[in-house]
């Protein structure tokens, strides 16, 4: 049987993808993030260029694989699509580059080689049991390189989408309940409804890459090995909301992710990807990036608008919501980077895939950070997979030196060695443990609960922008009690305590205040006995 033709934005695809053909050649990536550099990376990426100038290897910088307990990594990439991760540090670079001059995948200081259609090597711990989808090519692409990103696939979705038209991707984005990653996991494609109904456009979105959760880092990961996926994602959120304009909103600390993204979004302008009529289609769409403030406040959607628009970061009072009053009091659609990615791969690659992965109320994949385990990094996982998998076993912790894992940061909560198994997807909780945006920490025995407490409130009295009397007032307090306790000075009772973090919990106008109480009601219900004896007598 013929093969059925193209739909239009799809032929405009393929010929695009024609037009920007490389030829097949062994590439070495040399991760380059953020993240990467303080680690030497830069050193690495020169004296590879160095030793292997007069062959025809490519030598690419790449975002990170996630894997930063081996930082600096180099990512190998034959011609026959063999892949490799290398630790970067202590490799004999000169053998290394003698090896790929031979046309042989090197075999020295390998983290893991995957093989075409499966992984071989024995330390595969941190990668095997991952579904990389958002991270695919992570550490395989040049972040700016148009050619690459559609070597890999890219823009497949936003073909997809432009062929369906807005109406049909709507629906498949709320069929496909993709929840949000940022944290609440509320669905896309309700937010991205209420956006187009929510008034006149000019309609705008924003891709939410502020990240400033205390030991968090997923979506520095994600923001600096694919650009092009959040900005693809971005096009195919802003198609469903019926907006034409959007915004990267990005951590000022991710220095690389301001290099890169105004190179990626002039390449896209130049193949014709960002303007008027995208792909052949009636779609027009402008991109821009746009450097947070500091603070954690930033992040929050609010806040966030504030700071596009020109202003401090203060969070404004609700409703109206974004959806109907945003930027410049425009219908705008706010997401996490990780859900604008999905939402293109979901319409790449189909419902049946995505259904596939995860559990019934939270499909998909999930990308999680961790810290404190001797395999450090960023995993992306299938919801449901239980935190322990994730900690012990990829991340290599002794549960037996554990005294919990911190989960959902701050203001989430914390699993004790024996309660491992809590499933990562949004509707699990356990007292105040919930996956959230996906960082965990691994806390060590020998640490007092009381200093977990005393640091979570520090970090949300230093978080609160002052806006509203209960947070600036209540997390000073709180800090000073629970500074006065991790001293020995009985300076506060339970009570006192539950109080105050119920008056932020119930009067606070924005997350902040809301939860910041949670930094110690959360360890008190974990570690009652170690804090009780602590506290001050009840009156
Ligand atoms: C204090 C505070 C900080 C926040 N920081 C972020 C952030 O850095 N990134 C993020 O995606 N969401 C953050 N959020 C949640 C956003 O307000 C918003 O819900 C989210 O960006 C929506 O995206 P999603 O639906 O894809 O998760 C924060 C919320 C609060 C209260
Ligand atoms: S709750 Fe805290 S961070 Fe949020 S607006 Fe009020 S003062 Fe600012």
């Amino acid at each position: 049987m013929a093969e059925a033709p193209d739909s239009p934005a799809l032929a405009a695809l393929r010929a695009l993808r024609e037009a920007n053909v490389q030829p097949k050649a062994h590439r070495v990536f040399v991760a380059n993030a953020t993240c990467c550099r303080e680690f030497g990376s830069d050193k690495i990426l020169a004296e590879l260029q160095r030793l292997l100038k007069d062959t025809k290897i490519r030598i690419d910088f790449s975002g990170c694989t996630g894997a930063h307990f081996a930082h600096p990594t180099i990512q190998v990439q034959m011609a026959d699509g063999r892949r490799g991760v290398f630790l970067g540090k202590g490799m004999p670079l000169r053998g290394f580059a003698e090896e790929l001059r031979a046309g042989k995948m090197p075999l020295a200081n390998r983290i893991v080689v995957f093989t075409l259609n499966g992984r071989v090597d024995e330390s595969t711990a941190f990668f095997a049991p991952q579904m990389r989808t958002t991270l695919r090519d992570a550490g395989f692409c040049d972040p700016t390189s148009l050619s690459d990103y559609l070597a890999n696939g890219g823009f497949e979705g936003l073909a997809k989408a432009l062929d369906m038209g807005a109406d049909a991707v709507l629906d498949t984005i709320k069929q496909a309940n993709l929840r949000g990653r940022g944290g609440v996991g509320f669905p896309m494609g309700q937010k991205a409804e209420f956006t187009r109904k929510g008034g006149a456009a000019p309609r705008y979105v924003v891709a939410n890459g502020e990240e400033g959760e205390e030991d968090t880092f997923k979506d520095e990961v994600l923001l600096e090995s694919n650009p092009l996926g959040i900005i693809e994602g971005m096009m195919v959120g802003a198609l469903a909301a019926a907006a034409n304009e959007g915004y990267v909103f990005v951590n000022h600390d991710y220095f690389a992710s301001h290099e890169w993204y105004p190179e990626a979004i002039a390449a896209l302008k130049k193949a014709g990807l960002l303007g008027r009529k995208i792909l052949g289609s009636s779609f027009d769409f402008k991109c821009q990036l746009k450097i947070s403030t500091a603070g954690y406040i930033s992040g929050e959607e609010s806040a966030l608008l504030e700071v596009i628009e020109g202003r401090p970061a203060r969070p404004r009072l609700r409703p109206p919501f974004p959806a109907q009053s945003g930027l410049w009091g425009r219908p705008t659609l706010i997401n996490n980077t990780e859900t604008f990615v999905l939402c293109a791969q979901i319409l790449a690659r189909g419902m049946d895939w995505w259904k596939g992965i995860g559990t019934a109320k939270s499909p998909g994949t999930k990308l999680v950070s961790i810290l404190g385990v001797p395999r450090e990094g960023v995993m992306e996982v299938p919801m449901g997979m239980a935190a322990g998998e994730v900690v012990v076993k990829m991340g290599g912790a002794d549960a037996a030196k554990m005294k919990a894992v911190q989960i959902g940061g701050p203001t989430g909560g914390y699993l004790l060695p024996d309660a491992l198994d809590f499933a990562l997807e949004f509707d699990t909780r356990r007292g105040h443990a919930l996956m959230g945006a996906g960082g965990m920490v691994a806390v060590p025995k020998g640490k007092r609960a009381i200093d977990l407490a005393l640091e979570g409130i520090k970090f949300m009295e230093e978080g609160s922008c002052g806006r509203c009397t209960p947070c600036r007032e209540g997390t000073h307090a709180m800090r000073i009690l629970v500074e006065g306790l991790a001293q020995g000075k009985k300076s506060a009772t339970a009570d006192d305590l539950a109080r105050l973090a119920r008056g932020m919990g119930t009067t606070s106008i924005c997350g902040l205040g809301q939860t910041a109480g949670n930094s110690f009601t959360a360890v008190y219900e974990t570690f009652r006995t170690e804090i009780e004896g602590l506290l001050g007598a009840a009156k």
